[in-house]
């Protein structure tokens, strides 16, 4: 599960504090691993998350640890994303974790349905005192000030409940709010910078702006339209790990580096292959993906890297 013995970097309040503008790499389920932290950690990402763990099972089978979660000597600052539906389970899995990371995140924005089913995600929306009594029970078990336990959020269909949410937890003592732009049933609708920027505006606690940032201009513009301390980036960052470095499309040295990080980092073939195929989308041609896609062995897909024109 571990490959360090909890180096302590530098706080993510303390960036806050330093930076004005922090850039994250989002928890992506399947993506956001050890590898893949440590590549965009390389090109320019001040704060990485690792993909959403189920708190319970991550409680209560070793097996669960080991496959959930993996880092190592430089993965900092580290949030560790947990799905819950009560604070035991939260704080319990917030004990394990706390050593080798910089804060846990609550996800209340996961519009799956199974998700959903169990009591998490989305439906801690409508359940601020829940998650007023979770955030409270992390705060009461770890001792660290500066420690964060943060919120990813999407937004209520009516933007008053969304400002009433976060400043209830907030109050609870919440350290800062990340905020997906779009209500649970949105998919492809266009990001609410307006509903962000009023969020913003009613906390004093930090605000991270997520959704649609595929470049660094994107996120400029982000910055400047909502105020918000920082920027969260999930698929732009799949397309191109070196975005927030202001490259257009993935450099062949991050396609290197992705290579050499994900065989030294032990991932699996499945995972290194789908990671290409998002860093190529934008600069191979369609055919030639499709080629690419159908490779089934490492060495097949190195040979093909060695051949082609970046
Ligand atoms: C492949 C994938 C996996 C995701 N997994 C998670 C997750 O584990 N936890 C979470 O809060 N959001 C998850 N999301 C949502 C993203 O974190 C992000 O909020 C959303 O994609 C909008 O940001 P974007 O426009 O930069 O992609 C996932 C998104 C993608 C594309």
């Amino acid at each position: 599960m571990l490959r360090n013995n909890g180096d302590k970097s530098s706080s993510v309040i303390d960036l806050f504090e330093s930076k004005e503008l922090i850039t994250m790499c989002a928890p992506m389920v399947r993506y956001s691993k050890l590898p893949f932290r440590m590549l965009v950690r390389k090109y320019g990402c001040d704060v990485a998350f690792t993909p959403m763990i189920i708190s319970r099972s991550f409680v209560e089978s070793e097996k669960a640890r080991h496959s959930d979660f993996t880092t190592a000597a430089g993965d900092r600052p580290l949030i560790v994303q947990f799905a819950a539906n009560n604070g035991i389970d939260f704080a319990d899995a917030t004990e394990i974790v706390c050593r080798y990371s910089d804060g846990v995140d609550l996800n209340c924005g996961c519009p799956q349905s199974w998700v959903l089913a169990d009591g998490y995600g989305a439906c801690l929306l409508s359940k601020p005192e829940l998650v007023q009594d979770m955030i409270q029970q992390v705060r009461n078990r770890i001792s660290d000030a500066k420690y964060t336990v943060s919120l990813k959020i999407r937004l209520h269909d009516d933007i008053r409940h969304s400002i009433e949410f976060c400043r209830q937890a907030q109050q609870a003592g919440a350290s800062w709010i990340s905020v997906h732009g779009r209500t649970k049933s949105q998919r492809n609708e266009p990001v609410n910078v307006d509903a962000i920027k009023l969020i913003k505006e009613s906390l004093t606690i930090p605000v991270i702006g997520n959704g649609d940032i595929f470049s660094l201009t994107d996120a400029l513009r982000f910055h400047k339209q909502t105020g918000v301390n920082g920027v969260m980036s999930a698929r732009g960052l799949l397309q191109n790990p070196s975005l927030f470095c202001g490259t257009e499309v993935t450099s062949s040295s991050c396609i290197k580096d992705w290579i050499n990080l994900s065989l030294s980092f032990g991932a699996t073939f499945t995972n290194i292959h789908h990671h290409l195929m998002f860093m190529l989308e934008k600069i191979m041609p369609r055919s030639e993906r499709k080629l690419f896609n159908s490779y089934t062995c490492l060495a097949s897909v190195l040979d093909h890297l060695n051949e082609f024109s970046f």
